[in-house]
This record gives C-alpha cells, structure tokens and sequence, in this order.
C-alpha cells in the first residue's frame, strides 16, 4: 500500500515499491470492463492498481466508473480528458487532426461533459499528472500520453527507440508506461529501459476481437515481465446501455465487431493496415 509520498515537478513519486502491479489505460466510460479488469488483476495477484488517465468519452454513463475506481482503490493520473473536464474546456484536447476523428470525438466530450456530476469532477483534479514508483528495483514512470505531451501518441511504428531512451534517461526511470494511442505493445528499447503502451479498456483493440486490454507489471527475473491481459467482459451490457444513451451506432459497432469505426484517421500507415476500416 502506498505509505508516503513526495512530490516531483507536475508527478507524485510513490515511495511504495511492489511486486506486481496492474495498468489500466484509457477507461472511456467501458464501467463494465473496469469492473471486469479491476476483478481479474487482482485475482491474479496484483497488489495495486493504477489508471493512466481518460475515464471518459466513447461510452455511456460517465459517473459510474468513480465507485468501481473507489472500490478497487485504484490509483488514477490525468489523461487529457480529465485536463480538459477540469478546465471546462470546449473540446477533449484528444490531439486528432483530422475533422472526421474530432467530429466523433466531439460528440464523446460533449456526451461525457455534460453528464459528469460537479463531485466527481473535483475528483479528477486530485489526480496527479504523472506519478512513479518502484517496482522491486526497477523504477516504472506513469504518463498518458509521452512525458513531455499529455495527448502525444506512441504509436508502436513509429516511436522511436532513442527518443524514450532519452526520456527515461531523464525520468530516471526503467520502465515508461503511457496509454492514450489505445493499442498496447512494448520494446525493449536500450539495455534495460523498456517504453510499454499499456492499452486501453474502452474499445477492442482493433483487431476484430471484442476484448479489451490492461498490463501487468511485474520484476521479473532477467527482464521484467509486461504481460498484456485481454479482459472479455459482457460488452452486449455496454452496448444497450449505448443504445439506450442514443450513443452513435458507430460507436456500438467498435464495441461489438472488434473492429475501430470512429477516430481511426490519425494512426500511422502501418497500425491503419492492421485493422478492417
Ligand atoms: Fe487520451
């Protein structure tokens, strides 16, 4: 359990070190897979649980993922959604360029925005915008989208090696974890230093499968481990619960087919090709 705490520059540094621990990446108000994960992680042995931030957008109900994140007592950082809900901005600051992504990501800020209770709103505020901790002796740093950008993809072809070993070497980190792209991967990308994209539980993974992601960390022996957990969860509940919010069929369609409808325009060449659309 987290026993102290000191603060960085715009990161909390836990003073905690642990032995296994699960990552959960963008939320986009999935409560039923939350719920699913959170079940699961900690079943298989994972002492703490950490959120990367982007509890909302896509799905229905904005408010029901806060008492699963309290239940579970899962540690949350900022994504850029919750920049953005805080500061009551006019737009999710989700970083797409393309009018077709920012029109379908305009309709999940607004959705969300408009149904966050004042409470829970706060709440989001007392999250840190990145945090650190130990995890045996190897030092894991937290952020949503790279360490210097709360909404820059890293997108697995095209980030490169030397610029997360520059971070981490800054970080003074071993392992850089960030969420934000929505597809999970990992590298080891100099001696040691490993960069993982943790995934996300909102939306399948593009790959016409319709379970979703979160990341176990552990030390491991030679390397550490990062193992990727596919969650099945019953995703016909998420999708009445959609239909009944009048949700864009769009967005029922990702979550039943496996396969990215919306917000597909900003992944690189060769992520575009793994997928239907
Ligand atoms: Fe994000």
């Amino acid at each position: 359990m987290v026993t102290a705490e000191t603060k960085m520059p715009a990161a909390l540094r836990l003073e905690s070190t642990f032995k296994k621990v699960g990552l959960l990446g963008g939320v986009y108000n999935n409560h039923v897979a939350l719920e699913k994960a959170c079940q699961m992680a900690l079943s298989r042995g994972c002492e703490t649980l950490f959120c990367l931030g982007d509890l909302g957008g896509f799905g229905p109900h904005p408010n029901k993922v806060f008492p699963i994140l309290h239940k579970y007592r899962v540690q949350c950082i900022q994504g850029n959604y919750e920049e953005s809900l805080i500061k009551r901005l006019a737009d999710c600051g989700c970083g797409y360029t393309h009018p077709k992504d920012n029109y379908y990501a305009a309709l999940s800020y607004d959705y969300t925005n408009s149904r966050l209770s004042d409470e829970n709103r706060a709440l989001l505020a007392t999250f840190p915008q990145q945090l650190q901790f130990k995890l045996g002796s190897l030092v894991v740093h937290l952020c949503h989208g790279s360490p210097r950008r709360v909404n820059e993809f890293l997108w697995e072809t095209t980030t490169a090696d030397a610029f997360v070993s520059r971070e981490v070497e800054k970080l003074e980190a071993d392992i850089l974890c960030c969420t934000h792209s929505g597809l999970h991967w990992k590298r080891e990308v100099s001696p040691g230093k490993w960069i993982v994209n943790v995934g996300v539980l909102g939306r399948p993974a593009n790959d016409g499968h319709t379970n979703v992601w979160y990341t176990e960390l552990a030390p491991g022996g030679a390397q550490p481990s990062i193992e990727f957990v596919p969650v099945e969860y019953d995703w016909k509940k998420l999708v009445a619960e959609m239909q009944d919010e009048k949700l864009p069929a769009e967005f029922m369609e990702t979550i039943s087919s496996g396969w990215w409808t919306t917000c597909l325009e900003i992944l690189p060449g060769k992520e575009r090709m793994r997928g239907r659309f």
